[in-house]
C-alpha cells in the first residue's frame, strides 16, 4: 500500500473530499490514517486523528504528522497533549514509505486477545480500558479506547478499530468484538452504535462481558431507527 491507494480508502461518501495523513512514531514506524465520514457529520473521524490514534493504540509515541488538514483546528490540541509536531504533506517527499500493517491472522483466539488489547488503551482520564476487534476480507482489525484531557478529543475502541479496517482498504466489515474489564456489561455507546450502523449494517456485534459471558446482537437491535436521511447523499 502507498500514499496514492490511502487516497482510494478514504471514506467521504458525503463530501466526496478526500484527506490522509500519516504519523511517525518516535520508533520511525509509520502509521496512515484516511478521512471516514459518518451520516452524522460530527462523529467523523478525520485522517489525522485515524493516523495519530492508530500509532496511540499500538502503544508508540508520535513523532511527526504529515497530513493535508494541517490547518485543522483539532491538531494544535493533540499536539500539545501528544509532543508531535504537524507539517503540511508532501507526497513526492513521502514515497516508499512501508507502513505498519496491522491485520492480525484469523487464526487468533478473540477472546485472550481482546483481554490483552485493553493493556494497549491509553485512559489517563478514566482507567476504563476497553478492546475491540473487527473481522474483515483481509483479516481482523483491532482498537482499544484513547483519551485526551479534552476528552471530546478522545476516540472509542470500536472506532479505532474501524478506522484501521477502512484505512487499510476493507471494503467488508463482517463483525465487531468489544470487551471491557471493568463494566458488569460490555457495550458500545451511542456514538459508536451509529457508527456500526454506517459500516456493519445487518452484521453481528460480540459482547464480551466483564464476568467472560458473551452476548451477541445485530447492529440493528442495538440501535433502532438510526438517524438517516435520504437527503443526505451517501452515492
Ligand atoms: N468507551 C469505549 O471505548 N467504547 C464504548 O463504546 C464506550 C466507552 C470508552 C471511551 C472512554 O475512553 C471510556 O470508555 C469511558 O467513557
Amino acid at each position: 500500500m502507498d500514499i496514492s491507494d490511502l487516497y482510494d480508502h478514504n471514506y467521504v461518501p458525503y463530501s466526496k473530499k478526500t484527506s490522509v495523513a500519516l504519523v511517525r512514531s518516535e520508533n520511525g514506524t509509520w502509521f496512515p490514517g484516511v478521512r471516514i465520514e459518518n451520516i452524522s457529520y460530527p462523529l467523523s473521524i478525520s485522517a489525522t486523528q485515524n493516523a495519530l490514534f492508530y500509532c496511540l493504540s499500538e502503544g508508540e509515541q508520535p513523532a511527526e504528522l504529515f497530513t493535508d488538514e494541517v490547518n485543522a483546528s483539532m491538531i494544535p490540541s493533540w499536539e500539545k497533549e501528544f509532543g508531535f509536531t504537524a507539517n503540511a504533506i508532501n507526497n513526492n517527499d513521502l514515497q516508499n514509505i512501508t507502513f505498519k500493517n496491522p491485520v492480525l491472522d484469523s487464526d487468533i483466539n478473540k477472546i485472550d486477545h481482546l483481554k490483552q488489547l485493553l493493556d494497549m488503551a491509553v485512559v489517563g482520564e478514566s482507567n476504563f480500558p476497553v478492546s475491540a476487534i473487527v473481522k474483515t476480507e483481509q483479516g481482523y482489525f483491532t482498537g482499544v479506547n484513547i483519551e485526551c484531557t479534552s476528552w471530546n478529543m478522545g476516540l472509542c475502541a470500536e472506532r479505532v478499530a474501524i478506522g484501521k479496517a477502512l484505512t487499510f482498504g476493507s471494503t467488508n466489515l463482517m463483525s465487531l468484538e468489544i470487551h471491557t474489564r471493568k463494566g458488569e456489561f460490555s457495550s458500545p455507546c451511542g456514538a459508536c452504535r451509529q457508527v456500526i450502523m454506517e459500516h456493519l449494517p445487518k452484521k453481528q456485534i460480540h459482547l464480551h462481558h466483564a464476568d467472560d459471558s458473551e452476548s451477541i446482537h445485530f447492529s440493528e437491535d442495538l440501535l433502532p431507527h438510526s438517524f438517516s436521511s435520504s437527503s443526505l447523499s451517501n452515492r
